[in-house]
């Protein structure tokens, strides 16, 4: 953990790592790593969020972020609830402040949110005093994500991310994950490079800063890791993808690619997996790949999260 004491922890809300200094991620690094030692105890519970409330306010389906916010907040001790857009008054018609508000009246330490569209989070975060984390809001941010994968990576590479090369690969445009990935990668010194057809990269991909290819034999050589994105199917237009047979035999991670790469790179995917289409079978089970490392280190980063923002006026150690 992080032993400058007079490091404090400057956010009420945690809506993208856009808000977050070098400083904040390394502290809250540190402090995942001293979570994780607690999830390799026989019992895996300790006292540290007693008497706190924990929302899980999930509007858009999720099974790793939502699953590990719970199994995160009752490992602190937090108590922990659940409210989907199924089964909510949501679909009857009740609007989102009002839900909010309603949710806020019960006095929770925190929400976590998802949502479908972009800013749902920020717009809680204005409204509610407590604390407010994005867990992906449509296109636009997946904070505790692009935490968990650096948490990982770290696993993997130790402290020095300088000098390093990550290849993100597939459907960026769409992807949230893809955002607040190379902002925080960036931040930490990793060389970011971007593979994709035309049509799956965002406007303005051009200004971002990161190398862009459109050949996966050519970027993925060298690379010291490789995060494949999801296919998002649900979110395209029709005419981005004529083929998905063509998408999978240019743009589905393989053996023969990961080859080219440096020796023992590594594999990222956050899930869920289109086996076969973005990425090979053989390869999401591969010894090269972290997926399920992410999910583990999810447990661990969203626990540093909960304990941050629900203890932020009270100091303190856990
Ligand atoms: N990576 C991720 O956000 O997965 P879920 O949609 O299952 O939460």
């Amino acid at each position: 953990m992080n032993d400058d004491s007079r490091y404090h922890w400057p956010h009420k809300d945690l809506l993208d790592v856009t808000q977050l200094s070098a400083e904040d991620v390394s502290h809250l690094l540190d402090l995942a790593a001293s979570f994780q030692e607690i999830n390799q105890r026989p019992v895996k519970k300790v006292p540290t969020l007693k008497g706190k409330t924990v929302v899980l306010f999930f509007v858009e389906n999720s099974t790793r972020t939502k699953t590990s916010f719970d199994v995160a907040g009752k490992r602190l001790s937090a108590d922990t609830f659940s409210l989907g857009k199924s089964g909510s008054s949501l679909n009857k018609g009740e609007s989102l402040k009002d839900t909010a508000l309603t949710l806020q009246a019960m006095a929770p330490d925190v929400i976590v949110i998802r949502h479908y569209s972009s800013g749902a989070a920020a717009f809680l975060a204005e409204l509610l005093p407590c604390g407010i984390v994005n867990g992906g809001d449509g296109w636009h941010a997946h904070p505790t994500q692009a935490l968990l994968d650096s948490f990982s990576l770290r696993q993997a590479w130790g402290n020095n991310f300088s000098g390093k090369t990550l290849l993100i690969l597939g459907d960026i445009a769409h992807s949230r994950v893809a955002r607040s990935n190379v902002h925080l990668l960036r931040m930490l010194g990793v060389n970011v490079r971007l593979c994709a057809p035309r049509t799956l990269l965002p406007a303005g991909a051009e200004h971002w800063p990161v190398e862009i290819y459109g050949d996966l034999r050519q970027a993925v050589r060298d690379v010291d890791a490789v995060m494949c994105l999801r296919l998002q199917l649900e979110r395209q237009q029709a005419g981005l993808l004529p083929d998905l047979a063509e998408y999978s035999r240019r743009f589905c991670l393989g053996a023969s690619h990961l080859a080219l790469a440096a020796p023992d790179a590594k594999v990222l995917h956050p899930g869920p997996m289109n086996r076969g289409l973005e990425i090979a079978n053989d390869i999401a089970d591969a010894p090269a790949s972290l997926v399920l490392d992410q999910v583990a280190s999810g447990v661990a980063t969203r626990m540093a999260v909960l304990y941050l923002l629900a203890m932020r006026n009270e100091g303190g150690d856990f």
